[in-house]
């Protein structure tokens, strides 16, 4: 197999070398490009540019595979726990039972969140978003929790690690309680850490919530789905900003807001919305497909589609299987879960979907769930970040830890006007 490549400008040839990946992935190495060549790339939206190398998930877009530090993610959903998985994506190897039980005791003690940070939540608007709360409050994180000189980097680190997993989740419940204006329920050290999310965000002292176990389980499944997926838009925010030495709580901050765009995280709320839309028509999905197709018309169908997948995204497919064994221990039915199965079956009949590779994503089903577990529509995009936080964090610790680590900062070509001279107001 070749081991450089030849590029050939104005009648010079220089080799470029090629870096291959465990799984095969080759990629040109264009570090010395503009040192040797004078040219750049230009590749807009980085389809076809890698930032890194990374040793944390593996995705093939063609064949439909997810996992996390080499571990499929349809054993992970059915057999791990969140937390589990989160130690397994920060550290690369499965926890032995004390390297877990250590792992939760650390996020039982970060699960508190500092008192004075509740006059932030009582003074947002009560319709604030709660992404865009989620963010100030990550980002403040460090004015409430700064760092101690007598504490190691690792140890910072480490504080830091579990103070994000464990208070992002006691943050949201917090900020729907108190949205509700009602009493917030604090976290419990004799519950799992999905259990006591649920509990946090439907415990009430008239009506005290029974936890159902098939419902931390869906939850540790559908929070395993959402932890990590290689250089997404979300993700390459904190690897950017991480990668200016800014502090982790700033790093997440810029994730968060970056996943809350409908495009990416912000798509399992929009589902909802359009399968609302397309049941309060009258249920029949073929007008929304054809608005779909037209591409004069800026409408997309949400959680169809993907940058990488070309073929069904595998967390789908469980969420499917997750959203029917919910609903059937709730003894519920939902009419958009009906809605839903009646887009994806006509869309997959549809030669535009199949000539574009557009396929249900991770999204499609996530708010079925979602909506089953009760949770709110305007929290969705908050669940998937709560999911997505121990991906971002080893991403993180993955570039800070690499020894080719570099700012981030890409180049451009100017198109813009040749150089002139100003012009004094008088002579405009
Ligand atoms: C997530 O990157 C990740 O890994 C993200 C994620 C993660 O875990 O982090 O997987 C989570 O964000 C999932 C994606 C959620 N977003 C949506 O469901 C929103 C709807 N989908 C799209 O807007 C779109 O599919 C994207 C943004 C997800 C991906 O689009 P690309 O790769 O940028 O491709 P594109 O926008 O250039 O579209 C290519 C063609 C276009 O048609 P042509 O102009 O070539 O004729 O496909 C069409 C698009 O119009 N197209 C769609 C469509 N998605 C793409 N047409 C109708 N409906 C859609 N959903």
């Amino acid at each position: 197999m070749a081991k450089t490549v030849t590029l050939t400008v104005d009648g010079k040839s220089y080799e470029l070398p090629l870096v291959e990946g465990t799984e095969g992935e080759r990629a040109i190495d264009i570090a010395n490009l503009r040192r040797d060549t004078g040219l750049i790339t230009l590749d807009p939206g980085f389809a076809n540019t890698g930032s890194c190398q990374s040793s944390i998930t593996f995705m093939d877009g063609e064949r439909g595979i997810l996992r996390y530090r080499g571990i499929p993610v349809e054993q992970l959903a059915e057999h791990s726990t969140f937390v589990e998985t989160s130690y397994l994506l920060i550290n690369g190897e499965l926890p032995e039972r004390t390297q877990l039980n250590r792992f939760s005791v650390m996020l039982n003690d970060h699960s508190l969140v500092h008192e004075d940070m509740r006059s932030f939540f009582e003074n947002f608007p009560r319709r604030a978003h709660p992404m865009g709360i989620l963010s100030s409050m990550v980002s403040a994180l460090r004015a409430f929790y700064p760092e101690l000189p007598e504490r190691t980097e690792e140890e910072e680190i480490n504080i830091t690690f579990a103070r994000l997993l464990s208070k992002v989740r006691t943050m949201a419940a917090m900020s729907y309680k108190i949205s509700l204006g009602h009493k917030v329920v604090y976290p419990r050290h004799d519950l799992s850490y999905c259990a006591n999310f649920l509990n946090m965000m439907f415990d009430s002292p008239v009506r005290p919530y029974r936890i159902d176990e098939d419902l931390v389980r869906a939850l540790n499944a559908f929070w395993i789905l959402h932890a990590d997926h290689e250089q997404n838009c979300s993700t390459a925010a904190v690897r950017l900003v991480g990668s200016a030495k800014v502090n982790l709580y700033a790093a997440i901050s810029a994730g968060i807001c970056a996943l809350w765009g409908p495009l990416h995280g912000g798509a399992n709320q929009s589902v909802v919305e359009m399968l609302q839309r397309i049941y309060d028509s009258g249920g029949d999905p073929t007008p929304f497909i054809a608005r779909a197709k037209d591409r004069e018309d800026p409408f997309r169908l949400m959680g169809f589609g993907h940058r990488v997948y070309k073929t069904y995204d595998p967390r789908a497919r469980i969420l499917e299987k997750m959203v029917n064994n919910v609903l059937k221990k709730l003894q519920r039915h939902d009419p958009l879960l009906d809605i839903a199965k009646r887009l994806e079956e006509v869309a997959m009949k549809d030669s535009y979907f199949i000539d574009h590779h557009l396929y249900p994503n991770l999204d499609f089903y996530s708010g079925i769930l979602l909506r089953a577990l009760g949770i709110p529509l305007n929290m969705f995009t908050v669940m998937f970040a709560i999911g997505r936080l121990p991906g971002w964090i080893s991403q993180w610790k993955e570039s800070l830890d690499d020894p080719n680590w570099k700012l981030h900062r890409p180049r451009q070509i100017y198109t813009g006007p040749k150089c002139r001279d100003y012009i004094t107001m008088d002579k405009r």
